[in-house]
C-alpha cells in the first residue's frame, strides 16, 4: 500500500511546485492512471477535489457526462450560401450572441453567422473560393481552417490576427479530396475560450468521387453533421469559462451536440451517415451503440477509407472527425436506440421512424488510400517529443515562440516525422497530435501498421503516454504552419510550434 501512495505524494508535489491554482489536495489515493495508460477513455491526471468539481477526478475517470434526455430536437446548421452565383465566395462573421439553451436561461454565446456555433461551408475540389472573414467580436481573434491544404498566409493562425471590427478577405484553390473539416479560431493563449464559448463550424468538401459513390447525401436527412462539445454551466446558465477552466483541459458535465443540449435525431429506417467531430476542449469520445451492434466507418479526418470498416466503436480525441454510417433498416430493435459513450452515458438519443426508406447499398470501394513502400522505408527526418501536464506542456522542451521557427521543410517533398508522447512520472496522457495546413499518413504506431480505420488521410493522431508514432507528411503549399496538442488548454500554455514550409 505505502508503495502506492507515493506517486500520489510525488503529484502533490508536482502540483504545488507548479503552481496550480487548486487549492485542495486529495488525501485520497488514487493512483489508476499509472496502471492503464493506454486507455482511451480518459486523460486527466487531476484528482484533488477542487479540480473534479470541474470535471476532473483521475487520469482514467473523468467526470461523466448528464444522460441526454432527447427532449430537444438535434439542431442542423444552416448550409452557408455563396455571396453569388457565379462564384464560390462566403462571408462568415465572427460575432457574440444569446442562446436559450438550457430551459428558461439565456446563455451568452460566440457563434458564427449566429448566436452559436456556425453553419456549414461546402466547397468542391477544384473551385476557387473567397472568404470574406469579419471580426465583430472586442477581441482579436482568426480564422483557421482545420484540414485545409492552403498556402500558410490563409490558414488562419496565431500571425493573422483580426483586431475586433477588422475584414479580411482570403483566396485558395480546393486541391485536396472529399472530407469532413473544420473551422475555428486560434489567437495566441485565446483559442481554449473562443472555442468554448461557441466559435466552431464543420467545413465540406466534395469532389467527383464523393458525388458518384453511394453512401447517404441528402444533408440533414441521412448525412448529418454532429459536433460533440461538453461543457459546464453556471448557476445562471452561462459558459463561465475563466472560473471552470482547468490547464490541463476543460471537461465539462453537459453535452452540446450541435449547440443542443439533451438532443434526439429522427431518423428514418434507413442507412443514416453521421460526421462525428470531436469539438470539445479536452474530452476523448468513444461512440458506440447503446445496443452493442456494429456500424461501419467510412471516413477519417482527411478523407474516406478505401472501404467501409466495420466496428462496434469509434474513439475521437480533441479535433478528430470520422464518418459512419448507422443501418437503421438492419438493427434488431430500433426502440431506445442511442448512441452512448464508453461510460454509457446518453449522447445521443435516435427516434426512429417506421418509415421505411429505399434502402440504398454502400459503395464497396470508396477511395485508393496507400502507404508506400517508400514512405514505409523512409528514415525519420523529423522528432517531436510531448510531455508534460497543466502549464508544464512542451514540445521538444520548448514552449511556443511566435518568433521561432522550429522546423522547414521544402514544398511538396514527403518526410516522414516520429512523434513521441513521453510519458511523465504519473504516467502520462493522450495528446491529440495535429498539424496544420496538410493531411498525413500513418506510417505506424509503435512500429505497427495502423489498424485498417487508421488506413486514411489525418490531420490529427491520438498519441498515447509512451507512444511513438511515424506519420508520411508533405506540405503541398509554402508558409508557416503550426503543430501543436490540440487539448486547447495544452495549446494556449504553449504545446505548440511552427514549421515554415519553403
Ligand atoms: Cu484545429 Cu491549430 O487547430
Ligand atoms: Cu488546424
Ligand atoms: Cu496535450
Amino acid at each position: 500500500m505505502s508503495k502506492k501512495i507515493q506517486p500520489i505524494i510525488l503529484l502533490t508535489g508536482f502540483l504545488l511546485v507548479s503552481g496550480c491554482n487548486n487549492d485542495t489536495q486529495s488525501n485520497e489515493p488514487n493512483n489508476q492512471h499509472m496502471m492503464n495508460q493506454q486507455s482511451n477513455e480518459g486523460n486527466h491526471h487531476m484528482m484533488d477535489d477542487s479540480t473534479m468539481e470541474h470535471g476532473h477526478m483521475s487520469h482514467d475517470n473523468v467526470v461523466s457526462l448528464k444522460d441526454s434526455t432527447g427532449v430537444n430536437e438535434l439542431n442542423i446548421p444552416p448550409l452557408l450560401t455563396s455571396d453569388a452565383t457565379d462564384r464560390t465566395e462566403y462571408t462568415i462573421k465572427a460575432q457574440t450572441g444569446k442562446v436559450d439553451i438550457l430551459d428558461g436561461m439565456t446563455t451568452e454565446t460566440l457563434g458564427y453567422n449566429g448566436d452559436l456555433l456556425g453553419p456549414v461551408l461546402q466547397f468542391k475540389k477544384g473551385e476557387t473560393i473567397k472568404i470574406n472573414t469579419i471580426n465583430e467580436l472586442d477581441q482579436e481573434t482568426t480564422f483557421h481552417w482545420h484540414g485545409l491544404e492552403v498556402p500558410g498566409e490563409a490558414d488562419g493562425g496565431p500571425h493573422t490576427t483580426l483586431s475586433p471590427g477588422e475584414k479580411e478577405q482570403i483566396e485558395f484553390k480546393v486541391t485536396q479530396e472529399a472530407a469532413t473539416l473544420w473551422f475555428h479560431p486560434h489567437p495566441e493563449g485565446k483559442t481554449s475560450e473562443q472555442v468554448y464559448k461557441g466559435l466552431a463550424g464543420l467545413i465540406y468538401i466534395e469532389d467527383s468521387n464523393s458525388a458518384k459513390l453511394e453512401i447517404p447525401k441528402e444533408y440533414g436527412k441521412n448525412d448529418i453533421p454532429l459536433v460533440f462539445q461538453d461543457r459546464i454551466f453556471d448557476e445562471q446558465g452561462q459558459l463561465d469559462y475563466k472560473a471552470v477552466m482547468n490547464e490541463d483541459g476543460t471537461i465539462g458535465d453537459t453535452l452540446l451536440v450541435n449547440g443542443t443540449v439533451n438532443p434526439v435525431l429522427p431518423v428514418e429506417k434507413e442507412q443514416v451517415r453521421l460526421r462525428l467531430l470531436n469539438g470539445s476542449n479536452a474530452r476523448n469520445f468513444t461512440f458506440k451503440l447503446n445496443t452493442g451492434e456494429s456500424f461501419v466507418q467510412i471516413a477519417t479526418d482527411g478523407g474516406f477509407l478505401n472501404e467501409p470498416v466495420t466496428l462496434n466503436e469509434v474513439t475521437l480525441t480533441p479535433s478528430e472527425r470520422a464518418e459512419i454510417i448507422i443501418d437503421f433498416s438492419q438493427l434488431n430493435s430500433t426502440n431506445d436506440l442511442s448512441l452512448i459513450n464508453e461510460d454509457g452515458s446518453i449522447l445521443l438519443p435516435f427516434d426512429v421512424s417506421n418509415q421505411e426508406a429505399d434502402s440504398l447499398k454502400t459503395s464497396e470501394k470508396l477511395n485508393d488510400f496507400a502507404v508506400t513502400d517508400e514512405e514505409e522505408n523512409m528514415p525519420v527526418t523529423k522528432n517531436i517529443e510531448l510531455f508534460g501536464m497543466m502549464e508544464h506542456v512542451e514540445i521538444n522542451g520548448k514552449k511556443f515562440d511566435p518568433e521561432r521557427i522550429d522546423f522547414t521543410q521544402e514544398q511538396g517533398v514527403t518526410e516522414v516525422w516520429e512523434i513521441y508522447n513521453k510519458k511523465d512520472m504519473m504516467g502520462g496522457m493522450i495528446h491529440p497530435f495535429h498539424i496544420h495546413g496538410t493531411q498525413f499518413k500513418i506510417v505506424s504506431r509503435d512500429g505497427v501498421e495502423p489498424k485498417e480505420y487508421e488506413q486514411g488521410w489525418k490531420d490529427t493522431i491520438a498519441i498515447h503516454p509512451g507512444e511513438k508514432v511515424k506519420i508520411a507528411i508533405q506540405f503541398k503549399h509554402k508558409g508557416v504552419y503550426m503543430f501543436h496538442c490540440h487539448i486547447l488548454e495544452h495549446e494556449d500554455n504553449g504545446m505548440m510550434g511552427q514549421i515554415e514550409v519553403k
